[in-house]
């Protein structure tokens, strides 16, 4: 058999995207040109602010709130450290509240700052369980709630596995007893809705680089009424809620690519899924010992993760970069480490399954040839790592 012809194919749009052009076009003129200090009262200083003012008022569009509930950020971890510390701290001060309910499969953003809050600040953290899905049953966040619970926060999409939460039906419970209810909506951005009225958020997070805007910022959505304390002290940018000079270009940037995600969306999602569905019947076909981690329907458009029996995950990317293909197992920000994916742990995999993860997230460019691609190599490679594997011989399957 004919080797296959090299190709480049990139399959990581979860852990981030290429800048779309016409981001890079609105962004431009806010580099040299209206360079302003948006709190400058001058011109320069105005047209700046006008920038600000607009971007506010198209993300509060797309995300049915008024712009005064929105707050820029550097990114997505910095909106979901404000979301928790901000709302943990005020809400012990005021109503000396101290409980905190979250989910075992959430990004680190999330977790560490629970584990911080828990472990230095005396918060008590109560994980729901998730199912063999990845999937949260608003009844056990019902269940776990107590008369001292401050904040529930769960995920909107899971970045590992792609899992969508009921988070409209969580929102109705957090509600109906009156706690603040955050949802971590950074893999949700760009392919899912993201009406904060119908999701019943009280504060959700979002990166513009998950949707082909720049990386380094991102926004919290509060509702009005909603108080937190700020974590970052100085000017009174954002309402108070958040100092620090505002990064025009970079909201210019994120306003656009929501904008524009938010525009193509149907298009896009029909497209990537039916790539998507056919990356995931070729490989479960193709390859024994294989499995579509995360739930069957309830999932990411873009996201096809795969569980391979025997081997570990890392080298199969490895193999994957020597042929072109960019992929990751788990997040990008645990890849690299040793330790398996708590979120796989979490759904209830042993260890030696967890391993073997591969994430393969899709995006606007790849195309019909991409899934080709993947399906002429990963096979051979899984068969290649399977014969190497002591645990494949040990099994006797070699
Ligand atoms: C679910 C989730 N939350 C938060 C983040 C952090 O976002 P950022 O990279 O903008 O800090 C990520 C990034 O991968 C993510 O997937």
């Amino acid at each position: 058999m004919n080797a296959p012809t090299k190709r480049t194919v990139y399959l990581d749009h979860a852990a981030t995207t290429a800048v779309d052009p016409r981001v890079v076009d609105a962004m431009l003129p806010y580099w040299s040109r209206s360079y302003g200090n948006a709190s400058s009262i001058y011109k320069l200083g105005r047209e700046a602010h006008h920038a600000l003012d607009r971007s506010r008022q198209t993300v509060a569009d797309l995300l049915n709130c008024t712009p005064n509930e929105i707050i820029f950020t550097s990114c997505g971890t910095e909106s979901d450290n404000l979301a928790l510390r901000g709302i943990a701290f005020e809400r012990r001060q005021r109503t000396h509240k101290n409980h905190i309910i979250t989910s075992p499969i959430e990004h680190h953003a999330i977790g560490h700052t629970v584990e911080q809050l828990e472990k230095h600040f005396g918060f008590e953290v109560t994980l729901v369980p998730v199912d063999r899905y990845g999937m949260v049953d608003p009844v056990d966040v019902e269940e776990a709630i107590r008369p001292d619970t401050a904040l529930i926060s769960i995920m909107y999409a899971n970045n590992e596995v792609g899992s969508i939460q009921p988070i409209a039906a969580i929102g109705e419970i957090a509600r109906h007893h009156k706690i603040p209810f955050h949802s971590d909506a950074v893999q949700a951005g760009g392919a899912l809705s993201l009406d904060v009225k119908a999701l019943n958020v009280d504060l959700m997070s979002l990166s513009a680089h998950k949707f082909y805007g720049p990386k380094g910022v991102g926004l919290l959505y509060a509702r009005r009424g909603v108080s937190f304390l700020p974590m970052q002290t100085g000017g009174g940018h954002e309402r108070n809620r958040r100092a620090g000079t505002e990064n025009v270009a970079y909201i210019v940037g994120l306003a656009r690519a929501l904008e524009l995600a938010h525009e193509e969306l149907l298009d896009s999602n029909a497209r990537i899924a039916a790539l998507r569905d056919r990356l995931i019947a070729g490989i479960l076909d193709r390859i024994p010992d294989s499995q579509l981690s995360g739930h069957p329907s309830q999932r990411l458009p873009n996201n096809a993760s795969f569980l391979f029996k025997y081997i570990e995950g890392e080298s199969i990317l490895l193999n994957l970069d020597l042929m072109g293909v960019a992929a990751s197992s788990g997040s990008a920000c645990t890849s690299g480490s040793l330790e398996p994916s708590h979120v796989l742990m979490a759904m209830g995999f042993a260890h030696e399954v967890a391993h073997g993860s591969l994430r393969l997230t899709l995006g606007k460019e790849n195309v019909d040839q991409d899934i080709d691609y993947v399906l002429e190599v990963l096979p051979g490679i899984v068969d290649k790592l399977r014969q190497i594997s002591p645990l494949y011989s040990a099994v006797g399957v070699a």
